[in-house]
């Protein structure tokens, strides 16, 4: 079902605190608690007690670890236990289950597969969001659906046309689908569908980002790689205007399967000029808010039916479904591989997405 040997988001760096408390999140159907320690090093243990199986989570922190809340047990950061009440001697199985946890481009990662292939180079290379001449507007969704039906959604943006005319979609008159989608694979390992789309009309969302409501030349990029891991690079400028007045965005779409059925969206769009505006910083975050919200909406009713019917999406292949199939296959293939015995890893991952997106600037 999931691909376990590969770095996932787990959290905002901002999300997880050395103040004494804890974040729990369900991740790859895995309870998970997280918290820094007083260095300030992010932990992730598995939310169970190696005793008799309560939460952690609902005893307290302790020193740089945690205590159990039900008989007393203490465990170091590491997992070790370093306590146990009413006896001396502490057993050599009595720890609890750690799993690495590691912020890298303003991002926490955790690595829930096989601890031996943890390698922290192997995390994505997407530096956006923590370069210095980049401006971020985070945020979080959590989706009631599949994470694959929301990759399928970032590799087919023609749906913008029909759920984001409030943000970043334009009238039905003028569809983006009209416009072809070049895909491709790049180094077997990325799904990358680019669409450019000449003197269109700016949906509001440029029309906040340019300032004005001229016409302008488009383009966006869908970038994919397993497990779930998309980047959408978007430009813009006025209507046959010069290269250098580009606005380009590079906006990330971490999906982390919290189960089977139901998904952390943890998306930032970053953006490389007026990085200073805070005004905008927020109303972009506002305006995403709402776009992946309707996104949201969108998944889960299609993951409702799919549980109603037992059918799987789509039923017909359009010519829009061509990245997402393509996407879905090379996951699949992963998986499998993975599930027999193969040592999948990402490794060519590292720079792919940064190495893809300056492959072909589009209206150049
Ligand atoms: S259940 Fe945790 S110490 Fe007993
Ligand atoms: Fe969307």
């Amino acid at each position: 079902m999931f691909l376990m040997n590969c770095w996932y988001a787990a959290a905002w760096p901002n999300e997880v605190s050395a103040d004494g408390g804890v974040l729990t999140r369900r991740i790859l159907d895995r309870p998970i608690l997280m918290f820094r320690t007083s260095a300030g090093n992010p932990v992730a243990f598995l939310d169970r007690c190696p005793h008799r199986l309560v939460p952690l989570s609902a005893g307290r922190r302790a020193g740089d670890g945690i205590r159990c809340g039900y008989h007393g047990m203490e465990f170091g950061a590491d997992g070790h236990c370093v306590h146990i009440p009413g006896q001396d001697k502490i057993p050599s199985n009595a720890s609890a289950t750690t799993f690495p946890l590691i912020e890298r481009h303003g991002v926490l990662w955790i690595w829930l597969g096989d601890v031996k292939l943890a390698d922290p180079e192997l995390i994505p290379f997407l530096p956006w969001p923590a370069l210095p001449n980049w401006a971020a507007s985070p945020g979080y969704t959590h989706v009631a659906a599949d994470y694959r039906l929301l990759t399928d959604n970032l590799l087919d943006l023609s749906h913008e046309n029909y759920i984001h005319q409030g943000t970043i979609g334009n009238d039905e008159e003028e569809t983006i689908a009209d416009f072809p989608v070049q895909t491709s694979i790049v180094d077997k390992r990325l799904v990358r569908a680019h669409r450019d789309m000449h003197d269109i009309a700016p949906p509001p969302f440029f029309r906040l980002m340019t300032g004005s409501s001229d016409r302008i030349d488009r383009w966006q990029t869908a970038l994919w790689t397993a497990p779930a891991i998309n980047m959408t690079d978007v430009g813009a400028r006025p209507s046959g205007g010069a290269r250098e007045q580009t606005l380009v965005s590079r906006v990330l779409h971490l999906l982390t399967p919290e189960t089977a059925t139901s998904t952390h969206y943890f998306w930032s769009h970053n953006r490389n000029f007026r990085q200073d505006d805070a005004e905008l910083t927020e109303r972009i975050i506002e305006a995403h808010q709402r776009t992946f919200d309707e996104d949201k909406e969108m998944c889960e009713l299609q993951q409702r039916e799919l549980d109603d019917s037992g059918l799987s999406a789509p039923q017909i292949a359009l010519k829009v479904d061509d990245a997402p199939l393509r996407a879905r296959r090379m996951l699949s293939a992963l998986i499998r591989e993975e599930g027999e015995g193969g040592t999948v890893v990402i490794a060519p991952q590292q720079k792919l997405i940064a190495d893809a997106e300056a492959l072909e600037p589009a209206v150049a």
